[in-house]
């Protein structure tokens, strides 16, 4: 499949078979692309919490206003932070760089995340969001759906998955197979609503 192909077939998907289990070197393929996902300095500081335990995953449907996805979906994945990886060892980041570019950029990672908390929160953000689309992309091309969702409490799930203190949650992803088709795309904007040439104003 075409990585077009796959932008274009990919929907938020709601309703999944609640019987079919993906195949473990299937969970394996899709995660060891997620893994090759863009961070800002490698700093890879995503951390996936795939949700097995079946109370867990009521416990978080509770949590979610009842999305039958949580639960029915053959995977999911609650995609968090650790706002401190860019602390964690951050030499393992470029082990395998250029010694020149080690010693350039390792502590330029500390010099760009040191005592700023909303940029090492921005950075999960931004990370999650990168390795979930190509978690959806790459769940198209092997034949899953998948349903984006930040319709939950935060607070709920972070207590249900153990959230450590200095990680956040950016959202959390169902990945299964598809039962009923997405209504027709609701109302996508027109290139120019959304872009501006140079600046704005
Ligand atoms: C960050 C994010 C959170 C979302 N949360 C939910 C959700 O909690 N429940 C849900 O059914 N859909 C959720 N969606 C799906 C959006 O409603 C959907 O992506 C949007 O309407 C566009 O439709 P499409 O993805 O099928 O193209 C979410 C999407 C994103 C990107």
């Amino acid at each position: 499949m075409q990585v077009t192909e796959a932008v274009q077939r990919r929907r938020a998907v709601k309703w999944f078979d609640p019987d079919h289990r993906m195949p473990d070197e299937t969970f394996a393929t899709l995660m060891q692309h997620a893994l090759l996902s863009p961070t800002a300095f490698n700093i890879q500081n995503w951390r996936f919490v795939r949700v097995t335990d079946p109370a867990q995953r009521r416990a978080i449907r509770a949590a979610a206003w009842d999305q039958a996805q949580v639960e029915e979906a053959s995977e999911l994945l609650v995609l968090c932070f650790d706002n401190n990886a860019w602390d964690r060892e951050p030499a393992r980041y470029w082990r395998l760089a250029p010694q020149e570019v080690q010693d350039f950029l390792v502590p330029a990672i500390g010099e760009y995340y040191r005592d700023k908390p909303q940029v090492q929160r921005d950075e999960g953000m931004r990370s999650c969001g990168l390795v979930g689309q190509n978690l959806m992309l790459v769940a198209q091309q092997l034949g899953y759906d998948s349903c984006p969702m930040d319709g939950f409490d935060y607070a709920a799930v972070g207590d249900i998955i153990g959230l450590p203190d200095d990680h956040g949650i950016a959202f959390m992803l169902a990945i299964g197979k598809g039962v009923k088709e997405a209504w027709p795309r609701p109302g996508q904007l027109a290139l120019d609503a959304v872009m501006v040439e140079n600046r704005f104003g």
